[in-house]
């Protein structure tokens, strides 16, 4: 018999991805994905605990949860099993557990593949199953295939973990340090996408661009070679990266900007900040000239080159002259978009214990003015486009009936009036209008049919 699985995500595509992946492993146990948590027999908050706001928000969602799961229980219904994943369950996981003991399950992103055992666990006995372990197995080896199509734009986990430790982020504590999947792995699990239907993937990884794996020759790929594999699959028409950090841009992967048609102009590389005092106390191992020059490199190989990055404000210590450095450096890269976080103390990570930390209104003005320079960044980077026409990858209908939405190369959305049998299609649209968070356009009359089923469309488009 079908049981009802809900599963709640939080934070990053990482955790996206690793949600779909729990529901194939769940689904030879009879669960089939819902949208609502009501009456279900299985309810997952795959968690996020980088900021912390983000973890906050798990307990405030098992108050809520509890009251449904008691009213299943109290209408015979069966039990819903109440499970915390992710980032927060493995940096809280007792905690949970001592807070919430009607919690039945508590576990870390490194073993969602043993979901079989924990269910059987909690189906029998009460109390918390707890498994946050690091196993010395990679998860990746035990999960099933894909059960459900993710679609024309698809997400490839291809490397986890970090050993950067930044001064101020959880990441390397709770996802572990870092580990490659093997490259035969990640070609078996592109073709086998692209033969579902898929046209874009974007590869995953906290550390991606740190990916490197043994190739068929025994030489050691790194992560521009295992693009330019990918990009000899039939039917693969856009590839995606994220996230990245500075030290790791080889070579090979600025080259790969240049000449693989497929691998799309926009690049997520966070520099966090723009001082060079506040960069050594994040312990990010660049400095501002050095990201400054990399930049340089990427839009010296690929003009067309968009980028977008994540700032921290009111760091430890950070002073009005570092913050000042920040905005000049946002002011010389010129980003597409980017995302502005104010810093948050996370348990357990050296810059938490810092004394000099920043005031929180002091924290919420620097805010406010970076999201306003990379704001007006941002609609000027779009309005650039008006009057252009672009391949746009149609994967959505619009709010509107009659109005698809899809993305440009470079991240945008964008939506027109089209036919729905576009849908999953790439089709050139004309860009009429620009909003800060949207492009709107036209689709342009034509052959549809070939430049839906050419891969190498967005050379065209470059060219
Ligand atoms: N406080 C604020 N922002 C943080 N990030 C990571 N840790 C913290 C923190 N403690 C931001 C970084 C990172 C993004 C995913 O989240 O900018 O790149
Ligand atoms: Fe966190 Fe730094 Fe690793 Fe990124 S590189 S996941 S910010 S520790």
């Amino acid at each position: 018999m079908s049981k009802k699985l809900f599963i709640k995500t939080w934070g990053c595509q990482m955790n996206v991805y690793d949600s779909a992946r729990m529901a194939d492993v769940l689904a030879p146990l009879g669960y089939r994905p819902v949208d609502e948590p009501d009456g279900a027999d299985m309810v997952i908050l795959n968690t996020c605990h980088i900021r912390e706001k983000a973890a906050d928000k798990v307990f405030s969602e098992l108050g809520r949860l509890r009251i449904l799961k008691d009213e299943k229980a109290e209408a015979q219904d069966g039990k819903m099993i109440l499970a915390v994943a992710g980032c927060v369950a493995q940096a809280e996981g007792e905690e949970i557990v001592a807070r919430a003991p009607y919690v039945d399950m508590v576990f870390g992103p490194q073993t969602y593949h043993t979901l079989p055992e924990m269910v059987a666990k909690a189906s029998r006995a009460a109390g918390s199953v707890l498994n946050t372990d690091f196993p010395a197995e990679s998860k990746f080896d035990f999960l099933p295939e894909e059960a459900t199509s993710q679609g024309v734009s698809a997400f490839l986990a291809v490397q986890e973990g970090c050993d950067k430790f930044c001064t101020f982020c959880v990441v390397p504590y709770t996802r572990g340090s870092e580990f490659s999947r093997p490259a035969d792995q990640i070609l078996v699990e592109a073709k086998r996408l692209v033969a579902g239907g898929t046209r874009e993937i974007s590869l995953l990884g906290q550390n991606v661009n740190a990916w490197h794996g043994d190739g068929p020759d025994g030489s050691t790929w790194g992560l521009g070679r295992l693009i330019r594999e990918l990009a000899e699959i039939d039917g693969l028409a856009r590839i995606r990266y994220t996230t990245s950090h500075p030290r790791d841009m080889d070579d090979e992967l600025i080259r790969a900007h240049a000449d693989v048609p497929q691998l799309m102009p926009y690049l997520h590389l966070p520099v966090q900040s723009g001082s060079d005092r506040i960069l050594a106390a994040m312990n990010r191992k660049h400095s501002a000239d050095d990201y400054r020059r990399l930049v340089d490199r990427l839009r010296g190989v690929n003009p067309d080159l968009a980028l977008s990055s994540d700032f921290i404000v009111g760091f430890p210590g950070e002073s009005d002259a570092d913050f000042a450095a920040t905005l000049k450096l946002v002011t010389e890269v010129g980003y597409a978009q980017s995302y502005c976080f104010k810093y948050s103390p996370r348990p357990g990570t050296p810059a938490a214990l810092e004394s000099a930390q920043v005031p929180e209104d002091v924290k919420e003005a620097r805010l406010q003015a970076l999201q306003q320079l990379i704001g007006a960044q941002q609609v000027a980077f779009n309005q650039g486009f008006v009057g252009r026409t672009m391949p746009i990858l149609f994967d959505r209908k619009g709010r509107r009936p009659g109005q698809l939405l899809g993305r440009s190369p470079w991240m945008q959305s964008v939506h027109a009036e089209a036919n729905e049998r576009l849908l999953n299609s790439i089709v050139e649209v004309r860009i009429d209008d620009a909003r800060p968070n949207s492009l709107a356009g036209s689709v342009v009359t034509g052959d549809y049919a070939s430049t839906a089923h050419n891969p190498v469309h967005a050379l065209e488009a470059r060219a």
